[in-house]
């Protein structure tokens, strides 16, 4: 194929091969003791902020990459008509304290110090692309009580750009992959074939799994033959190739078996393969599982068209089109890792929604739920409406795992990479014509918007927003929970969990089926917490009371730098070995993920 993976037209950044042969030599001498690491909460961290930085040298220049503190618009003009300018004016503006709801993360723009890559290609102009909805997949076969789906996993082109033709992967070679919808207390079975050149992994984000359908970074789906083998982790020079034996590989094809849902909840479904997640989202390997149930679908939330999932990601163009990512190894089949100006995450320059650059939705006036979900590798958004003539908001109705208890009027929220946030916007009051841009206030020049809604067609609207929604248990912590710290940390060439690097063969914690916890995450830079198999109510931040977004069940987590998150975390009813992990996705293929086991 003419892909420019072939071509090597990447130079490799010397400082992440050290990096990557580093990790690996960790590895190779760290022992398989099981016992739970739990580290003293005191002196974790010298001083606060600073680490973070460590070995953040000269920016590796073959993008010419820079990060947000330019002020070169990537464009000239094609936002020139933006009411947003001074969204971007100064570096440290108003996101930070004037348009918070009281934000809890002080004074810090979690994207700062993130590369953000610039496309190498002409960008579009905003709002001319229809918002793509994937497509709902049809189940092949329903018996009395599963549904069972295919899908595979192919390489294919989307013009996703108008007249650019980007070589992606993607689940039946869409970017998002088709929606599965599943249904109250029906079990879901999804053959995953895989047809790509590498070895893949799903994983279903949110789910309540067991552990050999959960996408456990080793359990591969392997390729065809033709493309060769793959060691679970690769040999770097002078050193085996490490294996996981408790890995649980297929050839081709994998049955991914999901239970009914406890919940009705937003979930997505996403490539997980250990040292290579960030690269293979990126190139497509994403879509949404939504979970519903009774009690959800007896409530008057807008349904059936006026209920849209909404995946946004950030990436970047190269100059032929394809999607620019600096992958010390573009084919993806031996050597980890990103050049060092990846190494502190991936942001690209253009906006999809549904993976289409900055679209235009149409509208009744009418309310609607939109299930906003975060897909982007590293990027963090603070997403606001601007509605000039009505000024409308939105009403958070869910989050990771489902409904709140009540309806959360927001002017605006911050979701970081993995977290959903389910809201209703209300056009009801609006007059057709009237114009709604989503923006982003993290974000500047072509960063800073999202999408925008044209209210098209006057319509009655029967749906409300229930001043009860759901119910949800408020965990009290007690003396008697289990009590785990875990420092979230840079390393100087990878990122770790108190103090460790990934190992198939450790594992950080063993906990009991159906237990809770209370786990203190710290970190030295900003991390999306993700634990899977489990769910989260956050406790506090820094001692004190959680943020404005931090309400419901969760399972990703946004912890700030320098910050302190004390979560209560309450696992799930099957055995067996998960990961936790930073949600950064470049962060977590450098070493930022650790076991736990449910036994
Ligand atoms: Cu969305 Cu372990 O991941
Ligand atoms: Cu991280």
């Amino acid at each position: 194929m003419g892909d420019a993976d072939d071509q090597g037209r990447r130079q490799a950044g010397q400082g992440m091969s050290k990096a990557v042969v580093s990790r690996r030599a960790l590895l190779a001498i760290v022992g398989t003791a099981g016992a739970a690491v739990v580290a003293d909460r005191a002196g974790l961290f010298s001083s606060g902020g600073g680490g973070g930085d460590g070995g953040g040298g000269p920016q590796a220049s073959s993008f010419g990459g820079s990060t947000k503190d330019s002020h070169e618009e990537s464009n000239g003009d094609h936002h020139s008509s933006s009411h947003h300018e001074s969204h971007h004016d100064s570096d440290h503006g108003d996101w930070d304290g004037s348009h918070n709801d009281g934000g809890y993360y002080g004074g810090h723009n979690p994207n700062d110090g993130i590369t953000e890559f610039k496309s190498e290609i002409a960008l579009p102009p905003p709002f001319r692309r229809p918002l793509p909805i994937p497509q709902e997949l049809a189940p092949s076969r329903r018996s009395s009580d599963t549904d069972y789906y295919e899908i595979v996993q192919s390489q294919a082109k989307a013009e996703i750009i108008p007249g650019v033709q980007t070589p992606i992967w993607g689940y039946n070679g869409t970017f998002p992959g088709p929606t599965i919808v599943q249904n109250p207390n029906r079990r879901v079975v999804v053959r995953q074939r895989n047809t790509l050149p590498v070895p893949t992994v799903v994983h279903l984000h949110g789910g309540t799994t067991p552990h050999d359908s959960d996408g456990y970074p080793t359990d591969f789906v392997l390729p065809a033959a033709k493309y060769g083998t793959f060691p679970v982790m690769p040999a770097m020079a002078g050193m085996p190739a490490m294996s996981d034996p408790e890995a649980e590989m297929t050839k081709l094809v994998r049955n991914y078996v999901y239970p009914p849902q406890p919940r009705a909840a937003t979930l997505w479904y996403h490539d997980h393969r250990m040292d290579f997640t960030g690269p293979s989202v990126y190139r497509g390997l994403a879509g949404f599982h939504i979970a519903r149930d009774r009690e959800e679908e007896a409530l008057p939330l807008p349904k059936g068209p006026r209920d849209v999932p909404l995946m946004i990601a950030d990436r970047a163009f190269a100059a032929d089109g394809s999607f620019l990512y600096p992958s010390l190894e573009p084919r993806l089949r031996s050597t980890p890792g990103v050049e060092e100006s990846g190494m502190k995450g991936v942001m690209g320059d253009v906006i999809l929604v549904n993976g289409a650059p900055w679209p235009v939705m149409e509208v009744d006036t009418a309310r609607y739920r939109f299930r906003i979900l975060n897909a982007s590798n590293a990027r963090t958004y603070q997403l606001a409406l601007e509605d000039p003539l009505r000024g409308v908001g939105f009403t958070q109705i869910g989050t990771d795992h489902g409904l709140l208890a009540a309806p959360l009027p927001l002017k605006t929220f911050q979701i970081s990479g993995a977290q959903r946030f389910d809201v209703v916007i209300d056009f009801s009051k609006h007059k057709v014509g009237d114009e709604v841009t989503m923006i982003n206030r993290l974000g500047s020049g072509s960063t800073a918007t999202v999408m925008r809604f044209v209210v098209s067609r006057a319509m009655k609207d029967k749906s409300s927003i229930p001043s009860k929604l759901s119910t949800i248990d408020k965990i009290t912590p007690t003396s008697d929970m289990t009590q785990r710290f875990f420092k979230f940390h840079r390393g100087p060439d990878d990122w770790t969990i108190n103090d460790r690097v990934f190992e198939p063969s450790f594992s950080q914690a063993e906990v009991k089926p159906g237990s809770t916890e209370l786990w203190t995450v710290l970190s030295d830079f900003h991390h999306p917490f993700h634990i899977h198999n489990a769910t989260i109510q956050v406790i506090s931040r820094d001692h004190q009371a959680p943020g404005p977004y931090d309400q419901g069940w969760k399972d990703t987590v946004f912890v700030n730098e320098g910050e302190q998150v004390e979560l209560a975390i309450r696992f799930a009813d099957f055995d067996g070995r998960y990961v936790f992990h930073c949600h950064n996705l470049e962060h977590e293929d450098m070493g930022m993920m650790a076991n736990f086991q449910i036994t």
